[in-house]
């Protein structure tokens, strides 16, 4: 059995170690929220955020990796919450330098920053803009859905007709790793949709995807969100 005193001194030393955060004092949000910038095209935070492809932001220092209620995260991050790890400021640190290399299978496609002042001013600036997470899981009551890729979820997606549609995607969606062209194979329709939807409305900007949306109805989106998630 572990004496009062051992428990009493693990406890001093957690508590140290949470208020003498170096990474924390030295970021700068003002910084962060212009660094924040490619990050939106995928992540809400704030007040009213919700999952679009990449899962909300709110609580995420210190929240449980992969666990969000709401999002369907890769099998990566999802077993690493299962571990009971959390995105305390070193891990979010070492992900944002390099999402790969720190998560091999992560579906976040994203290059990486180089500089690690910019990382710590962008803890900062999610720090400030969402809180820190308690740890625990998080209550499914607070997921807020989008309206408008609810009621595409909601369609029975065509898979054939998904697949005929499909090849315009192909072209560019080829599945190489390493590219800047994300992997769509596999993606949860609630995230294949929400991205979708973004480019649609012009949220998210990328003039060839843009276009490719804008063509696109509910049926479509719907039939081709339930061929590509179980596409191999
Ligand atoms: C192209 C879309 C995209 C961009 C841009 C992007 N992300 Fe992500 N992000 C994702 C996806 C998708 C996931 C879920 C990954 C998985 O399940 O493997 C994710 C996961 C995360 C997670 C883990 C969340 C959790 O609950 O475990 C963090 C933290 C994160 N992103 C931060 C950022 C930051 C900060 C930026 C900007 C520097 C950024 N992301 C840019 C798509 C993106
Ligand atoms: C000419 C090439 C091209 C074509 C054709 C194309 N895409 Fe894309 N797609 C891209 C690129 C590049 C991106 C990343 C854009 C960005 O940075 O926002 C992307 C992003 C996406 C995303 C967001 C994925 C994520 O994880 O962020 C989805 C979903 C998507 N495309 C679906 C489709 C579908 C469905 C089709 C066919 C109807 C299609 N794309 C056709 C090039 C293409």
């Amino acid at each position: 059995m572990r004496s009062a005193r051992a428990i009493i001194g693990a406890l001093v030393l957690a508590a140290s170690a949470a208020t003498s955060s170096p990474l924390l004092a030295e970021g700068d949000p003002a910084q962060g929220d212009v660094l924040y910038r490619p990050c939106r095209a995928c992540h809400m935070i704030g007040d009213g955020a919700v999952h679009r492809v990449g899962p909300h932001l709110n609580g995420i220092v210190d929240r449980v990796i992969g666990a969000v209620p709401g999002y369907e995260f890769s099998d990566a991050l999802a077993k690493a919450g299962a571990e009971g790890r959390v995105w305390d400021e070193a891990a979010l640190d070492r992900f944002l330098a390099d999402p790969r290399g720190y998560f091999p299978g992560t579906r976040m496609v994203f290059r990486g920053i180089r500089t690690e002042q910019d990382r710590l001013d962008l803890i900062a600036y999610m720090l400030a803009e969402g809180g820190r997470s308690d740890g625990a899981p998080m209550d499914t009551a607070d997921i807020a859905v989008d309206p408008e890729v609810a009621t595409i979820l909601a369609i029975a997606g065509d898979v054939p007709y998904g697949e005929y549609l499909s090849s315009e995607c192909t072209a560019c969606h080829r599945d190489s790793g390493g590219s800047d062209i994300p992997t769509i194979r596999g993606l949860a329709p609630s995230a294949f949709i929400a991205g979708m939807v973004d480019y649609r409305n012009g949220t998210r900007e990328h003039q060839v995807m843009n276009t490719v949306a804008r063509r696109l109805g509910d049926e479509e989106l719907a039939a081709l969100a339930a061929y590509f998630a179980n596409a191999d």
